[in-house]
């Protein structure tokens, strides 16, 4: 059993899976904290019907980055978290969270790292006419984007699609795959060689 620290900003559709992952028992895990960069969040609501706490940040409180990120990471240690799991967190996470949590940082993508990262990943992709995109899970690192990579699935962009079918499709496979990729850390079975630099799944 392992326990998450969600960090979001929006809606939280990864953090219901999430949620909803554990109550059917497909994850051995639970939420112990959520954390949202935005104090309007629908993500908030969310945690708080399933009866996890919260910290809501302020605009202000990221004027200092550090102060804000140190604040975090506090948060997090006190809720006794084993992970930090990003889930439409629009923010950088720099090193007070980091340092506290090495190799334990996960981010989701919308899209098929190295490509098309940043805020985003969707629309990127499409404006750029690829025929096939996707989602990465990655582990976190100083370096946005660029950590090193756990699980990735494609897209394919359908000729009649839309950005908003393609978006409903990318979000049901992250749906599916970030409760299956966090069980893999309950399992242990995620190691960063630290030869290579990559990620073995044991
Ligand atoms: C997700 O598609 C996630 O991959 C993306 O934000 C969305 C959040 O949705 N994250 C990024 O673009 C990070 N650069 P949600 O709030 O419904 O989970």
């Amino acid at each position: 059993m392992i326990k998450l620290g969600v960090l979001l900003s929006g809606s939280g559709s990864n953090l219901q899976a999430i949620i909803d992952a554990i109550a059917a028992g497909n994850l051995d895990a639970s939420v112990a904290l959520v954390v949202s960069s935005r104090p309007d969040a629908y993500g908030l609501k969310r945690a708080q019907a399933a009866g996890i706490p919260t910290v809501a940040l302020s605009r202000e409180v990221y004027n200092n980055q550090a102060a804000a990120d140190e604040l975090i990471a506090n948060e997090l240690n006190r809720a006794n978290v084993n992970y930090v799991v990003m889930a439409g967190y629009m923010r950088k996470v720099t090193a007070p969270i980091l340092n506290m949590f090495p190799n334990r940082v996960i981010n989701i993508h919308p899209a098929l790292l190295p490509s098309f990262a940043g805020a985003h990943g969707i629309s990127d992709a499409w404006e750029y006419g690829v025929k096939v995109t996707g989602v990465t899970i990655h582990l976190a690192n100083a370096e946005y984007d660029k950590g090193p990579i756990i699980a990735q699935e494609p897209v394919i962009i359908l000729e009649d699609d839309t950005t908003e079918t393609l978006e409903e499709r990318i979000h049901a496979v992250e749906h599916e795959l970030y409760p299956k990729v966090l069980q893999w850390f309950a399992n242990d079975k995620v190691h960063l060689n630290e030869k290579t630099g990559k990620i073995d799944i044991l």
